[in-house]
């Protein structure tokens, strides 16, 4: 999502607008701007709209005078609660109008929060964790009539768990607004008698290239006249220290520098990063965690124990004749589930064959989407088809879901774009949370699909009963470890990568080989190498590879292996890298940490942090991202937008 906020003399609404198209590519489901009119007792302005943000423009050019003034909050949204809609876009105001908010990020104690505020009557008008936070701050101030807009929010923000940047506005200070950020950027632009917030610089470096970046657990306040960053922990400390709200009011600022921002608009657009692609290999760690968040938690009865819930699948189903079972109940006790994909989603489908079938014991059949829509196949009633799909718009995925549907087949999405057509279409579902991924060549939905795999597989491990607590938890742990294990491997893997990419650059064919769970894997990575370096590239069973592709193995050919110690067949692995080795094949083996079992033998050994067999893929898919990324931009390649592919292939 993204985040932009105005005070100056300039009228607001034409710069929210066109700052939100700067940030269109965070987000783009739904956007909005809310804006004070200058005047105090006057409701504030609010206008949003589903899609683009064109249609907020298009909606806005018609709203005149209604949406002057010069002090306003925007937002362009990527659904985490709720399907997007009008209502459901930012910002959210109390029932009055006089507070608005926007934010980025997920409010974990949301039901809770909710559930206390609804107690005390105020209505909810969205299906959003946001609007709470309008709700919240209003309680709070009701309670607290005597204090600041800084000490009122500060307040309410240390009641929210999770992540969020946010921005406020009050209908009763035409000059302020409030920004806070936890765990979700945050950036002040600090301009001539003007002051922007944003979450990323691109919204604000047309306007000033002094930028204030807030810390995670600040709060600032910004007044035409100037601007004041503070700890939230340091102001609620103060009041909570002091006989009432006015004697704490001046607390300590704290200093953070003025930067100067020497970025293009495209650099920081993507980051800093040179393509979409290699910042979203960076982006995994971020990516994953925000798929777990929420879903992975300690029990109540177990402190120390985790559980895993997944919403959309736990609700009762629409059907009658489901008699108000869940999808998991449907998929614990399913015949079998039939997973349809295309492209790299096809290769998490296959690896959550592997997981479901070892961890959740349900039989698992894995289809291209294109080739079980043409067919006749059987499914019955007892049959679940799970799609899995980043955009969710793929024709081929889409439409075996509705045949499937027409079979009467209970049919599930995991899906990263929010209300997307798959999402629409399928009964239940779960998204991947993994942000917009704009490469053409996917890398974070990818390990995205593989993770919500995973805890579906672990979900409906314990709901049928094969799976204990203890192994539960071993798994939760591992799941929980692997962000930070990825995030201190990357600056060395990312060196090594480059330097064996350089050896590369002139390839024409390259072969990959894995087994088991590994063997998606393999396949994924000759697809990322084809896809965006243009090389012929080929995945197979390390054993299968004695069937045919050996006559290809010579002389410099590249081959990448996958030989983790997990895999039953590592024996049989080693003794064929050996032999790939003698035919003077340029052997690239992706193996566990401390295995030296390759040295001397391989030409390259990419060693892989430790973690759980189901969870490798989740590793080992890394380095093959990278690789191809590298050999791609040695030779010069257009990898955002390789030719003749697109993003998402909505034609039959
Ligand atoms: C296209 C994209 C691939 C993607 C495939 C399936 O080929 O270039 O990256 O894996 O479609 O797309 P989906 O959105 O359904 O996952």
């Amino acid at each position: 999502c993204g985040i932009f906020a105005y005070i100056g003399d300039r009228q607001a609404a034409a710069l929210l607008i066109a700052a939100l198209k700067r940030l269109e590519y965070r987000g783009y489901d739904s956007a909005g701007i809310g804006i004070h009119g200058g005047e105090t007792g006057k409701p504030l302005k609010v206008r949003k709209k589903v899609g683009k943000v064109q249609n907020l423009d298009d909606d806005c050019a018609n709203a005149g005078d209604s949406i002057s003034g010069t002090l306003g909050i925007a937002h362009t949204r990527w659904a985490t609660h709720g399907k997007p809609s009008d209502v459901n876009s930012h910002p959210h105001t109390t029932a009055d109008k006089s507070i608005a908010v926007v934010h980025n990020g997920v409010v974990e104690n949301y039901q809770t929060l909710k559930k206390q505020l609804s107690n005390k009557g105020y209505k909810f008008v969205s299906e959003t964790d946001t609007e709470l936070l309008a709700h919240l701050v209003r309680d709070i101030r009701n309670d607290m009539p005597e204090a600041t807009w800084p000490q009122v929010v500060a307040t309410a923000l240390q009641h929210v768990e999770g992540a969020w940047g946010v921005a406020f506005l009050f209908e009763d200070e035409p000059d302020l607004m409030i920004g806070a950020r936890k765990g979700s950027p945050l950036i002040l632009g600090v301009g001539n008698g003007e002051y922007m917030l944003a979450s990323d610089a691109s919204a604000i470096v047309e306007h000033t290239k002094d930028v204030v970046y807030l810390r995670e657990g600040e709060l600032v306040e910004v007044h035409r006249s100037g601007y004041k960053v503070q700890e939230i922990q340091q102001i609620v400390h103060s009041l909570k220290e002091s006989l009432s709200p006015r004697s704490a009011r001046e607390g300590q600022s704290v200093e953070n520098p003025i930067v100067r921002l020497e970025l293009s608009l495209d650099q920081i657009e993507k980051a800093g990063y040179p393509h979409f692609m290699l910042k979203e290999i960076f982006d995994q760690p971020n990516s994953l965690r925000n798929g777990m968040r929420g879903r992975i938690y300690n029990r109540q009865d177990k402190p120390d124990s985790w559980q895993i819930k997944l919403g959309g699948l736990e609700k009762a189903l629409e059907a009658p004749e489901r008699e108000g079972k869940s999808a998991i109940d449907i998929m614990a006790s399913a015949r079998r589930l039939i997973i349809c994909a295309c492209g790299t989603s096809w290769h998490s489908g296959l690896i959550a064959k592997y997981v479901l079938e070892n961890l959740a014991k349900i039989p698992v059949e894995v289809e291209y989407a294109s080739e079980f829509r043409y067919r006749n196949p059987v499914i019955g009633k007892d049959d679940v088809i799970i799609a899995i799909s980043q955009s969710g718009e793929t024709a081929d995925t889409l439409e075996a879901i509705k045949m499937a549907k027409k079979n009467n087949a209970i049919t599930v999405g995991i899906v990263n774009v929010v209300g997307s057509s798959i999402a629409r279409e399928t009964d239940a579902g779960i998204y991947l949370h993994a942000g917009p991924e704009i490469g053409v060549a996917s890398t974070k939905a990818f390990t995205g699909q593989v993770i919500a795999l995973l805890m579906v597989a672990l979900r409906l491990a314990t709901e049928r009963g094969v799976m204990s607590d203890e192994v539960l938890d071993s798994y939760c742990e591992a799941l929980n470890a692997l962000p930070d294990k990825l995030e201190s491997w990357f600056k060395d893997l990312n060196d090594q990568i480059k330097v064996i990419s350089k050896y590369f650059r002139l390839a024409s064919n390259a072969l990959f080989s894995g087994c088991g769970i590994h063997f998606p894997v393999a396949l994924e990575g000759a697809l990322k190498l084809k896809e965006i370096s243009y090389i012929h590239a080929e995945g197979f069973p390390a054993a299968e590879i004695r069937h045919g592709a050996l006559t290809l193995i010579r002389n410099f050919v590249p081959v990448v292996c996958i030989a983790m110690k997990s895999d039953p067949a590592y024996e049989q692995v080693k003794a064929q890298i050996s032999e790939f080795r003698a035919k003077d094949a340029a052997v690239i083996v992706l193996t566990d940490q401390e295995n030296n079992d390759f040295n001397g033998i391989a030409s390259f050994v990419i060693r892989c942090p430790a973690t759980k067999l189901e969870l490798e893929p989740l590793i080992v898919a890394i380095p093959l991202q990278l690789l191809s990324y590298y050999i791609a931009d040695e030779r010069g390649c257009s990898i955002d937008q390789p030719r003749n592919l697109a993003k998402s292939v909505t034609v039959e």
